[in-house]
Order: C-alpha cells, then sequence, then structure tokens
C-alpha cells in the first residue's frame, strides 16, 4: 500500500510553534516517526510539507496517479481552503484527515474544516501518534 502524507502550511515550524498544543517534535522528527510507524505496518509512505497552497494542490494530484491513501493535515488552510477541498474531493482512494491539536476544543474558527466531510475518518488532538492512527486506518482498509 502506497500512502501520500501531505502535510501544509506553518507545519515546517512545530516543535518550536506553541509546542504545548503541537508537540516538541520538529518535522524532520515527525516525519521520521511517520516512516517509522509505515515500515511497522508495511505501508510504502511519501512525506511532503509545503507552505504553498499551489503546491499542496499539485501535490494532491500528483497523488492520484499513485496512491492507495492519503494523509493530509492542510494546518490553517482545513479551515477555508476551498481549492484544496475540490482538489481533495478528486480522490477516489481513503483520505484521512489529521491534525496535531485537538482543532474541535480551540477556536471557534478551527472547528471548521472544508474537507472532513470528503474523509473517510478525522484523527484530531492525539499529536504525532495521530498520524499513526491514520496508517493503520489505511492499512487496515486495503
Ligand atoms: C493544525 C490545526 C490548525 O488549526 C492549525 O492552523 C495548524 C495545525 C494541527 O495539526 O493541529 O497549523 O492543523
Amino acid at each position: 500500500m502506497r500512502v501520500a502524507v501531505l502535510n501544509g502550511v506553518n507545519l515546517d515550524v512545530v516543535g518550536r510553534r506553541q509546542p504545548e498544543l503541537y508537540g516538541g517534535l520538529n518535522i524532520r522528527q515527525l516525519e521520521s516517526r511517520i516512516f517509522e510507524w509505515a515500515m511497522e505496518l508495511e505501508v510504502n509512505c511519501q512525506c511532503r510539507q509545503t507552505n504553498s497552497e499551489g503546491e499542496y494542490i499539485d501535490w494532491c494530484h500528483e497523488a492520484l496517479d499513485w496512491a492507495d491513501g492519503v494523509i493530509l493535515n492542510p494546518g490553517a488552510w482545513t479551515h477555508y481552503s476551498y481549492a484544496i477541498r475540490d482538489a481533495v474531493e478528486l480522490f477516489d482512494v481513503p483520505v484521512v484527515e489529521v491534525h496535531l491539536s485537538n482543532v474541535d476544543e480551540r477556536e471557534d474558527w478551527r472547528r471548521i474544516s472544508v474537507i472532513s466531510d470528503l474523509a473517510a475518518t478525522r484523527v484530531i488532538g492525539k499529536g504525532p501518534e495521530g498520524y499513526r492512527e491514520a496508517l493503520a486506518y489505511l492499512a487496515g482498509s486495503k
């Protein structure tokens, strides 16, 4: 199984950005954990992060050609980007929405996700572990 893990805006600065909310791992450490979990689950995964919305959308389009499952944490784009929503709508493989923090228990605007109804499941507020849960979900859905 091949999984695309796409982290969006401001996720490059996790580790030094409100660690009480997002945890202490930097993006490289987070991606290493994801690779370790993927290996354990016998999932082939590609992790990418960008602060450019257009690039994020391009990567969604690329993943259409090869991914058997997709894990998306679009960061703040989650809450308002209909352009990303339109790209996510193209997937006919399961999509898991992940957020490090519990977006449902923070500001009102973070409770809105323009992609949640397209996701097979959401994993929120579990820190890095949420990506393991998302991988396990996808590995189980093959
Ligand atoms: C986030 C939650 C978003 O509200 C926020 O803008 C982020 C990170 C999370 O992983 O908890 O950048 O997606």
